[in-house]
């Protein structure tokens, strides 16, 4: 076979299998998107696992008529610019997202309808994409004096191969759930409800901002028990910050699902991070002991401005050298 260039569809649908795994992957970018517009309130809607139906509202800064065919084009990113001598540098992104490839990805498999009001105008509009095909912008209602309102509708109704690996409705579902409340957890300052199929399952009033706030945002998410057993945890060194909170050893959970990681607002699952948690526990104590206090230590925060982390950090990666050692 010759070498072809392939058409712009087939390479967005080709991304798409790396970005948009399932319903939480698609919650998980939209989310992230609404974070880097500046919402104050993000609500997420999800309908038969979030393959009938997912819907994200913010308040952030919204999209303009000319911004809408551009966000979903890829490789077009707000959150990327050069600096004086014209270079991108990827070591000091400070958002999410910067790749410009969730909504195109998500476009090419789904059916995409973005509407949204920008800050300090009077218009809102909207645009559709179905697997890949976009449409016109047009006028649009929209409520609230600014944000974003992204629908997806019938995920991977173009890729029906990858619609056999979904699991149970009910278990997308919890997937989508256990997203949020890890965003939640990273921004206690934005409020953020979840329905599912009709039912208000999460409302998570926004908190103040610090490690108060971040606590009780926490309790609102594990429960007031974790709140009224927990250790703050507050380290700088060499210009890396850890914080966060650790149960104490007699909160026992039994089991090591309740361990939550989070680098620069971003949370991770790296078993090279969660090693790191473990180390400094003694090797005499009984292994229950070392899970219960292990499952609880809830935040790292290392703030460094010579590291990123990818948006889908692969184990080991991006893990500065204090941490594994
Ligand atoms: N909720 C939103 N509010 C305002 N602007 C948005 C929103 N969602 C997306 N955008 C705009 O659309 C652009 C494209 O979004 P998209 O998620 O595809 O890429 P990205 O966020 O830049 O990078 P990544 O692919 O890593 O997520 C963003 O850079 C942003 O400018
Ligand atoms: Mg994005």
């Amino acid at each position: 076979m010759p070498i072809r260039r392939l058409p712009p569809e087939t390479v967005n649908r080709i991304a798409a299998g790396e970005v948009v795994e399932r319903p939480a992957s698609a919650v998980k970018e939209l989310v992230e998107n609404a974070l880097d517009a500046g919402a104050t309130s993000v609500e997420v809607q999800a309908d038969g696992g979030g393959l009938t139906r997912i819907l994200v509202a913010d308040d952030g800064q919204g999209l303009s008529a000319e911004e809408l065919p551009l966000a979903i084009e890829r490789h077009a990113t707000s959150k990327l610019g050069p600096d004086a001598h014209g270079d991108y540098d990827l070591l000091q992104i400070a958002t999410l997202g910067f790749r410009g490839e969730a909504l195109p990805s998500i476009g090419s498999v789904a059916r995409l309808a973005i509407s949204a009001r920008a800050k300090g105008q009077a218009d809102a509009y909207a645009i559709l994409v179905e697997g890949g095909a976009v449409g016109q912008v047009t006028p649009s209602g929209f409520p609230g004096p600014h944000g974003a309102r992204v629908e997806v509708r019938d995920l991977f109704y173009a890729t029906p191969a990858r619609l056999k690996f979904m699991k149970s409705e009910r278990t997308e579902s919890l997937a989508i759930a256990e997203e949020l409340k890890r965003q939640a957890m990273a921004h206690e300052a934005v409020s953020f409800t979840l329905d599912i199929d009709g039912r208000r399952t999460l409302r998570l009033p926004a908190e103040r901002k610090g490690p108060e706030g971040r606590l009780a945002r926490l309790a609102a998410i594990m429960g007031r028990e974790f709140q009224d057993n927990a250790l703050a945890i507050d380290y700088e060194r060499e210009g890396v910050k850890l914080s966060g909170f650790a149960g104490l050893p007699t909160f026992n959970r039994g089991n090591s699902a309740h361990q939550y990681l989070f680098v620069n607002g971003r949370p991770v699952r790296d078993r090279l991070l969660q090693g790191a948690c473990a180390g400094p526990m003694p090797t005499s104590w009984p292994a229950t002991v070392t899970r219960w206090w292990r499952s609880i230590w809830s935040w790292i925060r290392p703030r460094s401005t010579s590291m990123s982390i990818p948006p889908r950090p692969r184990s080991g990666s991006a893990i500065p050298a204090w941490c594994a050692a």
